[in-house]
């Protein structure tokens, strides 16, 4: 009796843990929130990155933005340097702070400002790649959003910029050399990948 509730509760924990990995859609096609993305693999922070006008680039106060992506995908990637349907990111954006408890120079992360995310499914989504926008910051962050439509600017600066599909592998750099080592980078992406390092 004993030996079938312990299979029962880990067949349980594993579908809860398979389920985690995938995109979970609504009967209405909206995107469930992955709640457990914590768990999951861990690519690179940026710090007050901006892409665009200077205003943006003066602020002192500069977002976290944290990227994570499901385990499967993750060790997919590493195989072959590309990422396989089912691929889930979370771009999580969070505050910085400076001098709280012993801080006294640079800055820690705090509470979160935006949640997005994106979805390869070829079958549900047209061009590829889907994109998401769980609020957070002032609203709570949402259990379940559609896909952005075409007029999101999303779309354009991913498939234009992104060294791999439509990711920006440049900027995770433990994904970087497996990309070049597959030879998965976009044609022309080397010429234009200078970087400053400090
Ligand atoms: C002007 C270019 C630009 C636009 C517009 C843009 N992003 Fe990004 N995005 C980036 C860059 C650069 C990164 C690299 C990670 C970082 O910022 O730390 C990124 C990373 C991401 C990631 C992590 C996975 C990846 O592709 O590397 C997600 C998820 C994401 N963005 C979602 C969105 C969503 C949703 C929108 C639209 C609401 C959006 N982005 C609009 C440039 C852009």
């Amino acid at each position: 009796m004993v030996r079938r509730w312990m299979l029962l509760t880990m067949a349980l924990l594993a579908c809860r843990l398979w389920a985690g990995d995938k995109p979970r859609f609504t009967a209405s096609g909206e995107l469930h929130f992955p709640a457990h993305y914590r768990e999951w693999v861990f690519l690179s922070s940026g710090l007050g990155m901006t892409y665009g006008n200077s205003a943006a680039r003066a602020n002192a106060n500069p977002s976290f933005t944290n990227v994570f992506v499901n385990p499967a995908a993750h060790k997919a990637f590493l195989a072959t340097g590309r990422w396989p349907e089912g691929t889930m990111f979370v771009l999580e954006i969070r505050r910085s702070s400076s001098e709280g408890s012993i801080n006294r120079g640079g800055a820690f992360q705090s509470r979160i400002a935006a949640i997005e995310l994106e979805v390869k499914d070829s079958q549900r989504f047209p061009q590829g790649w889907a994109f998401f926008d769980f609020a957070g910051g002032e609203q709570p962050v949402k259990s379940t959003a559609a896909a952005l439509g075409p007029k999101a600017t999303c779309q354009p600066c991913h498939s234009a910029n992104g060294a791999v599909e439509n990711t920006f592998v440049q900027f995770y750099p433990t994904l970087l050399p497996v990309a070049r080592k597959k030879g998965t980078l976009k044609a022309g992406f080397e010429a234009m990948a200078g970087a400053h390092a400090h």
